[in-house]
C-alpha cells in the first residue's frame, strides 16, 4: 500500500496540512485536467496529495527552498536527534525548558554535526525551540531558549516524493511554460501577506502578489490565501472599480519618516496633484 501523508515529512511553515481534506475533494471534481503545476512547492505537500489523487497526470513541485535536500538528509537528522534525546536524559516533560548543563552539550553536539557538513536547522527549531520560534542557522538557534519538544520518533519520508516532476525555479518560468493549456491546473500557494517569511527564500511585497493574480487571468487554478491578506477584498473591489486606474499616476510623493520604537520604522506619504 502506498503511504499517503497528511502532512510534510520535515515541519515546513505555511505547509497546507489543514487543507488536505478539502484539497483532495476539490481535486475529484477536476475531471480534465491532466498536469498540475505547484507554483509555490514549498514542503510539497500538495504536490504529494495530488499525485496520489490524481496517479494519471502529471504532477510538477516546484521546489523553491530545496526541501528535498533536507527530505534527503533526513537519517542525518534522526542520527542527530537521537543524540540529542540521549543528551537531554529521561525524566523530562513535554515542553520542558533545557537549562546548562544540557543546553550547553546539545550545542556542542549541533556545532560539531555543523563543522561535519550538514544540519536541518528548521527542523532542529520545531524540536528545540518554543512553538513557532524559528532558526535557519546555529547562530539563531544558539541565541534562543531551548525546549524538549524533541519528537519521539524518527522522520521518514519513504516514497513522498514518488511520481512527482520537480522543478526549482521563480514560479513566472512555470507559468510560462503551461499557460494556456486547458489541461493544466495551477496549484497556487504564495508566502502570505502578513505572515512571517523569516524561513523562505525571499521578501515579498504587494505588487508580487498582485503579480501571482495577473499571471492566473484566464488560467484554472487552486488558489490559497489568508483572512489576513487583504488580496481577495482588492480583486473584488478591483473587479467593481476597473475604470479607476491609478488616480496617483501624476502625483508628486513626499515622504516623512515616523519612529514607533527602535526597531519598528514607517514612512508617512503624502501625494498631490494639486500644484
Ligand atoms: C505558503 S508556502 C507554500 C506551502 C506549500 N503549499 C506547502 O503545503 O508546503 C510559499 C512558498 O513559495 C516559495 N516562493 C517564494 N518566492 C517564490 C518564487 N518567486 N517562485 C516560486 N516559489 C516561491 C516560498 O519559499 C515558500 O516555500
Amino acid at each position: 500500500m502506498t503511504k499517503i501523508y497528511k502532512s510534510a515529512p520535515l515541519p515546513f511553515q505555511g505547509q497546507k496540512r489543514r487543507y488536505v481534506g478539502e484539497f483532495c475533494r476539490v481535486l475529484g471534481q477536476i475531471r480534465d485536467a491532466r498536469i498540475f503545476v505547484d507554483l509555490f512547492g514549498g514542503s510539497g505537500l500538495l504536490s504529494h496529495i495530488a499525485k496520489r489523487e490524481r496517479p494519471d497526470a502529471m504532477v510538477v513541485y516546484n521546489d523553491f527552498d530545496d526541501y528535498r535536500t533536507r527530505l534527503d538528509n533526513i537519517p542525518r537528522t534522526n542520527a542527530l536527534i537521537s543524540d540529542l534525546r540521549s543528551i537531554r536524559g529521561g525524566g523530562k516533560s513535554k515542553s520542558q525548558r533545557i537549562a546548562s548543563p544540557q543546553r550547553e552539550h546539545i550545542l556542542e553536539r549541533i556545532a560539531a554535526e555543523d563543522a561535519a557538513g550538514y544540519v536541518d536547522y528548521i527542523t532542529l527549531a520545531a524540536n528545540l525551540c518554543f512553538p513557532g520560534k524559528r532558526a535557519t542557522s546555529y547562530e539563531e538557534l544558539s541565541k534562543q531558549t531551548l525546549y524538549n519538544n524533541i519528537v519521539a520518533s524518527p522522520y521518514d519520508a519513504a516514497g513522498y516524493l514518488d511520481g512527482l516532476t520537480i522543478t526549482s525555479c521563480d514560479y513566472r518560468e512555470l507559468v510560462a511554460r503551461y499557460r494556456n493549456r486547458p489541461d493544466v491546473v495551477f496549484l497556487a500557494d504564495p508566502p502570505y501577506l502578513s505572515t512571517d517569511v523569516s524561513t523562505y527564500n525571499m521578501s515579498w511585497g504587494l505588487s508580487d502578489y498582485l503579480d501571482v493574480i495577473a499571471s492566473l487571468a484566464g488560467q484554472h487554478y487552486i488558489y490559497f490565501t489568508s483572512s489576513k491578506s487583504s488580496i481577495v477584498e482588492l480583486c473584488e473591489w478591483l473587479g467593481r472599480n476597473a475604470g479607476v486606474g491609478n488616480i496617483f499616476a501624476e502625483a508628486i510623493r513626499s515622504d516623512v519618516a515616523a519612529t514607533v520604537n527602535y526597531s519598528a520604522r514607517y514612512s508617512d506619504i503624502m501625494l498631490y496633484n494639486a500644484v
